[in-house]
């Protein structure tokens, strides 16, 4: 343990798996006591099982859909009521995607509800119960999704454009409180969400599915996908003590596929 977040605790949604996990196994690493959130409790308490003795942090877990504002409020409190949180990730979040003309409405409100509805519900139940009382850390994941378009999942992008915005209009109002607010901006990253978009994308295009993934490698410098490990290790230094003149930023993860 190298310690940069020992004696905090973090709230983090998606929790369970992919990025979210990743970040709450690097938090642990730092001495960081994590709260993690999801629907499938099966999973969280798996999850949580798997990650409880990394170090000597404690590690909890809530069911709760980040899209209903009554189960937001009990889960804020649950957490409240075990530790203090210093550190909220906004990391759930859902792709779906279609060609524009193609989205039901249906599918375009989800996206929406859990990707910008969910951060809203949490972060202002949690900065309700906080603010004024201590300083604390907020991360959203957003996406490369959130800075440029992308065809056939205009729903995604326009819900982490909201994202972004939002990082930036938190990070105003809330910096007088010693709240610092920033974004993540990952390009692809290999977890289940992946694994969704390459199957919804490749039919969309007319490719196979490994004829999609050698395109998306071959896209970007690196010539691979990301890693959650890769994401989870700014999740660290945007929480940390090192981080405290950071605030409103959206920063981007793409092996240097953008340099703007
Ligand atoms: N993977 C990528 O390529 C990529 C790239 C850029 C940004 N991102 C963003 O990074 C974040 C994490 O992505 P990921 O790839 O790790 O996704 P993932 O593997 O699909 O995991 C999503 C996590 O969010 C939880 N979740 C989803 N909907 C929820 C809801 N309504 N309420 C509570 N929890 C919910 C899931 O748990 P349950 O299903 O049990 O609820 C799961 O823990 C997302 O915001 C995503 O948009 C991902």
């Amino acid at each position: 343990m190298s310690g940069r977040l020992v004696g905090k605790s973090a709230l983090i949604t998606g929790g369970s798996r992919g990025i979210g996990k990743a970040i709450a196994v690097a938090f642990c690493r730092e001495g960081c006591s994590v709260f993690l959130i999801g629907r499938d409790e099966k999973r969280l308490k798996e999850t949580a099982d798997e990650i409880s003795n990394i170090e000597e942090v404690d590690v909890g877990w809530y069911g709760c859909d980040v899209t209903k504002p009554e189960a937001v409020k009990n889960m804020v409190e649950a957490a409240e009521s075990w530790k203090p949180i210093d550190i909220l990730v906004n990391n759930a979040g859902i792709h779906k995607g279609a060609s524009f003309l193609d989205y039901s409405a249906e599918d375009f409100r989800e996206v929406l509800e859990t990707n910008v509805y969910g951060v809203f519900y949490v972060t202002q139940e949690l900065l309700k119960r906080i603010i004024k009382k201590r300083p604390a850390r907020v991360i959203n994941l957003a996406s490369t999704a959130g800075k440029w378009g992308s065809r056939n999942q205009s729903a995604y992008n326009a819900s982490k454009h909201a994202v972004v915005g939002l990082t930036r209009c938190l990070a105003l109002e809330l910096a007088p409180h010693n709240i610092l607010v920033n974004a993540i901006c990952p390009w692809v990253v290999d977890t289940d969400m992946a694994t969704d978009f390459v199957e919804t994308h490749a039919a969309a295009l007319g490719k196979t599915k490994t004829e999609l993934k050698d395109q998306m490698n071959a896209s970007v410098p690196l010539g691979r996908l990301i890693r959650v490990e890769e994401v989870a290790g700014l999740a660290v230094y945007l929480a940390s003590d090192e981080a405290s003149y950071i605030n409103g930023q959206s920063w981007t993860v793409d092996g240097g596929y953008t340099m703007v």
